[in-house]
């Protein structure tokens, strides 16, 4: 029989690309989603895509008897965490909810799966824990930070629960992967990024700008210490990413305790690398201009990327061309996301 991944919040962006790769490597999958940022019909491409089904649960995964009906009802032998809230700006209009959010679900899900005996948890985290004054590379030995929103602080406070709790049980199996920036899509063009209202994220913003959505991107400053003045980031293909996961839950059904991965590719690119890049690869003028620095961003930020590739024996493959054409193959063959 195939091991049963259960994904929290897995019909979001990451989620979605993951689901395809865990299909495509033998495993079974299981999706529970309130769709509070996600839709069902990112399951249903997922299903279009490999052939294969999906069990799809409506649900909170904070809401404890919900959850435990599907532990219940299913066999699962890893879990890997999406679930959550992940608005930067938002989270500091929202610190209450964005707390009351994450670490609820995260809790909730601790005790649930402590009562159901499943002992190995991947979790979503992000290169945001190494807060506003690391040095790049970021490598996974540095100190969990200081960050400047309370969407990084849920990460960092969830990290510390689960390498608490392997402390206390050892037969606990974590794998932390810090993410760099996710963009690109499924070659396919059938899933993507679909954020809701206006992007936050770049690459997002971009693509609806080249869809004729957005009228122009604002590049957030131009005078930073940089080759081109525009901030640094080690953005990385979502399918390399999802190929990260599958590595990991490998990795956590075979080990014990807490173990952590920048999913990053090690490269540095700039704002106006990826404006120049996506314009080159797909034919088209991409209308912006240099605005006001956003306040938050951090100069520049990059993995090491080098202990995935050692103990995982996973690296990034695709390049920023790929990236760029990806991402636009998925927005203009789904102008409205999900939406028809
Ligand atoms: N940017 C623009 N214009 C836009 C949007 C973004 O110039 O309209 C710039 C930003 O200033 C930044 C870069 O594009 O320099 C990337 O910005 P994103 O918002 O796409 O990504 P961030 O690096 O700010 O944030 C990402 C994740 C967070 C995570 C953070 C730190 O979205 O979840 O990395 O690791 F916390």
């Amino acid at each position: 029989m195939n091991k049963q991944i259960l994904l929290s919040g897995g019909a979001g962006f990451i989620a979605s690309h993951t689901a395809v790769a865990l299909l495509e490597a033998g495993y079974d999958v299981i999706v529970v989603d309130n769709y509070v940022n996600s839709c069902a019909e990112s399951i249903a491409r997922v299903e279009k895509i490999t052939g294969k089904s999906v069990k799809l649960y409506e649900l909170d995964v904070a809401d404890r008897a919900a959850l435990s009906k599907v532990f219940a009802a299913n066999s699962i032998d890893c879990v890997i965490h999406f679930a959550g809230l992940k608005a930067v700006g938002e989270s500091v209009q929202l610190p209450i909810r964005y707390y009351r959010n994450n670490l609820d679900t995260t809790l909730t899900l601790l005790e649930v799966m402590a009562e159901f005996n499943v002992k190995n948890i991947v979790f979503s985290s992000s290169a945001t824990v190494y807060g506003n004054n690391a040095h790049v590379p970021f490598v996974e030995t540095m100190p969990r930070g200081c960050c400047s929103n309370p969407y990084g602080w849920t990460k960092v406070m969830i990290e510390q629960i689960l390498e608490d709790a392997t402390v206390a049980d050892k037969e606990l199996s974590v794998v932390l992967l810090r993410y760099f920036n996710p963009i690109g899509a499924h070659k396919s063009g059938m899933i993507g990024e679909d954020p809701q209202g206006i992007p936050n994220n770049l690459m997002p913003f971009v693509t609806q700008v080249a869809v004729g959505k957005r009228e122009k991107l604002t590049v957030f400053g131009g005078d930073y210490d940089t080759p081109d003045g525009t901030c640094q980031r080690d953005y990385i293909h979502v399918m390399d990413l999802a190929e990260g996961h599958v590595k990991a839950v490998d990795f956590a059904l075979q080990n014990k305790g807490t173990e952590i991965f920048n999913l990053g590719t090690g490269i540095p690119y700039s704002v106006l690398d990826i404006v120049n890049t996506f314009s080159r690869v797909n034919g088209l003028e991409l209308k912006y201009e240099i605005g006001p620095r956003r306040a938050g961003d951090l100069p520049r930020l990059w993995a090491d990327a080098s202990k995935a590739e050692k103990i995982l024996g996973w690296k990034a493959k695709c390049n920023l061309e790929d990236m760029c054409r990806d991402s636009w193959n998925w927005q203009k063959n789904n102008p409205n996301g999900y939406k028809k």
